[in-house]
């Protein structure tokens, strides 16, 4: 993987300019693992992505459906968004059809290390978000890793 990238995000204006960075540069068959615990901003990343891709209207937490998809067009690129936290074992994954849920698009993952992670992909991006103080007014730090295919177009 590269080395980090460390972004600091004190609102939610610098989280929807991160999205649309790796909007930018997300093709089909890449992975954004979004890594962070509880009310990380794991979503609020996911939708700043969809929304520069040119979705518009709601984007559901996929957190009782797993996956949610959306197609292309009218987004840029067909999106996978998965929720991961409640797989009890990396094989449901599979199980769920997540293999098929990917082709031809770029898979948006929380919690991806519930699901084996992806990092060993090269077209991994793994964005870590972190608050930066207990009471989680206060914006937060993004730290960005990519696998081989990011190595020229980091966000
Ligand atoms: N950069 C930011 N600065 C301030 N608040 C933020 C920022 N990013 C996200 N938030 C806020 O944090 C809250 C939780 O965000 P979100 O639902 O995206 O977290 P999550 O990581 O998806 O949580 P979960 O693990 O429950 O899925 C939201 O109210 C959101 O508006
Ligand atoms: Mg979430």
């Amino acid at each position: 993987m590269t080395t980090q990238h460390r972004h600091i995000l004190p609102d939610l204006a610098a989280m929807e300019a991160l999205g649309q960075r790796i909007a930018a540069r997300l093709q089909a068959g890449d992975v954004v693992a979004l890594e962070g615990g509880l009310g990380a901003g794991k979503t609020t990343l996911a939708r700043a992505v969809l929304a520069a891709l040119g979705h518009s209207g709601e984007v559901p937490s996929p957190t009782f459906t797993i996956i949610e998809t959306y197609d292309a067009p009218p987004l840029r690129i067909a999106v996978a968004h998965a929720d991961f936290y409640r797989l009890d074992d990396p094989e449901e994954a599979l199980e769920i059809g997540l293999d098929d849920y990917r082709e031809g698009a770029a898979l948006l993952a929380e919690w991806p290390q519930n699901a084996g992670g992806f990092d060993h992909e090269p077209g991994c991006l793994s964005i870590r978000l972190e608050k930066r103080s207990e009471s989680g007014e206060d914006g937060r730090i993004a730290i960005a890793r990519g696998g081989a295919d990011w190595l020229e177009r980091m966000p």
